[in-house]
């Protein structure tokens, strides 16, 4: 086992690093360099069958539903068409409108969670399209979806997702992109913008794993903390929910994420001296507001550890802990700034001496209902 683990204690911080490799993975083959655009060939929805989608349901459990939300976000705000995101065991009980003119789009890094694949099973009962977002070739969504996005970034053994996660996000904002062009809901220079954007992430991505020391030192300011909060608006809400459920997961401290504008709707009630509060700080439209949250808990002597875009001076001053990522296009940060939750979640498990692969309780894939 030692072996397969390459030199690393643990494969969640092996799997961390090979996120550059697995990215790289996930674009290879897709991308029409000449035309700047983006090739799904694997899907095999026409253009005409494209054109008639009029709803989109993304369904999925644990860490894929936090990339579903992410999709979302990119898949309504470039291609402007409505879509819902539940969780599997939801979606499956509570009878959803589906017709042939909706997309059930599932993601699973396994291809094998039971309630995903009812999910799908009930989509396609209902003449809906599926697509699916995997990792595992073979596995029984792939078998089962109409079109199949693989995500590419090879056999994930720690319980707690990562690589599988950030590359999710990749097939789904290519995804998102290969329909905006076909719809042509963005303008061209939008689009090449993202285009453009997507190439540095791998990139990116290793420079953020370069330094690991910072996420160590935040790690260990969380240690001793039985509760913690993510908070973010917008994109940067989803990845704090992934932050959260990361930090629960294999440190067992109890972590919320809150809509950073509801805190003051119950939860800043929590707040106490010292209490760290993860706060991202990525999505330039709502940075202000954000910020103005941040301020309240910071009165309240909360400790701010704060995720924002480098160059951020503003932060400085309210920040105990300041982590800066790369800067890219704001609608593709969440594959980059969610890397530094995912190692101080790995860190806070390491240091608190807990089994990080495999957690108690938990399995990595969950077959049975
Ligand atoms: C389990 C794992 C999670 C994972 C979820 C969905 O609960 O512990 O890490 O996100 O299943 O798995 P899937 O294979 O469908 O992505």
């Amino acid at each position: 086992v030692s072996a397969e683990k390459g030199g690393y204690d643990h494969f969640m911080l092996k799997e961390i690093d090979e996120q550059p490799k697995a990215l790289k993975d996930t674009l290879r083959g897709r991308i029409d360099e000449q035309n700047q655009k983006i090739k799904l060939e694997e899907v095999k929805l026409t253009a005409k069958e494209l054109q008639d989608i009029q709803k989109i349901h993304i369904v999925a459990c644990g860490t894929a539903y936090h990339a579903g939300l992410v999709g979302k976000y990119a898949i309504e705000q470039l291609v402007r068409i409505p879509v819902e995101v539940e969780v599997a065991s939801e979606f499956r009980y509570r009878n959803p409108i589906l017709n042939e003119k909706t997309l059930v789009m599932v993601i699973s890094q396994s291809g094998e969670t039971a309630d995903t694949l009812a999910a799908l099973r009930l989509g396609k009962a209902a003449g809906s399209r599926v697509a699916a977002i995997t990792n595992v070739v073979g596995s029984s969504v792939s078998r089962e979806a109409d079109d199949v996005i693989y995500t590419w970034a090879g056999p994930e053994i720690a319980v707690a997702s990562t690589k599988a996660y950030t590359t999710q996000l990749l097939a789904v904002y290519m995804f998102a992109l290969y329909m905006a062009e076909i719809r042509q809901t963005i303008s061209e220079q939008a689009r090449i913008e993202i285009y453009q954007a997507l190439q540095y992430i791998p990139e990116q991505a290793a420079r953020i794993l370069a330094d690991k020391d910072h996420a160590k030192k935040v790690a260990q300011g969380l240690i001793d903390w039985n509760s913690a909060f993510f908070i973010g608006r917008g994109m940067d809400y989803t990845v704090a929910l992934e932050g959260a459920l990361k930090l629960k997961e294999i440190s067992y401290i109890h972590a919320e994420a809150y809509a950073a504008g509801e805190l003051k709707h119950g939860t800043i009630a929590l707040i106490e001296e010292g209490i760290p509060v993860i706060s991202l700080l990525t999505q330039p439209d709502v940075y202000e507001k954000t910020m103005s949250n941040v301020i309240e808990v910071k009165a309240r002597d909360a400790k701010i550890i704060a995720v924002v875009n480098e160059g951020d001076v503003k932060s400085k001053d309210v920040a105990d802990e300041l982590i800066e990522i790369p800067k890219t296009h704001p609608i593709l940060t969440p594959i980059l700034s969610v890397i530094p939750l995912q190692l101080i979640s790995y860190y806070a498990s390491v240091l608190r001496g807990n089994d990080v692969d495999k957690p108690r309780n938990l399995a990595k894939s969950v077959t049975v209902e």
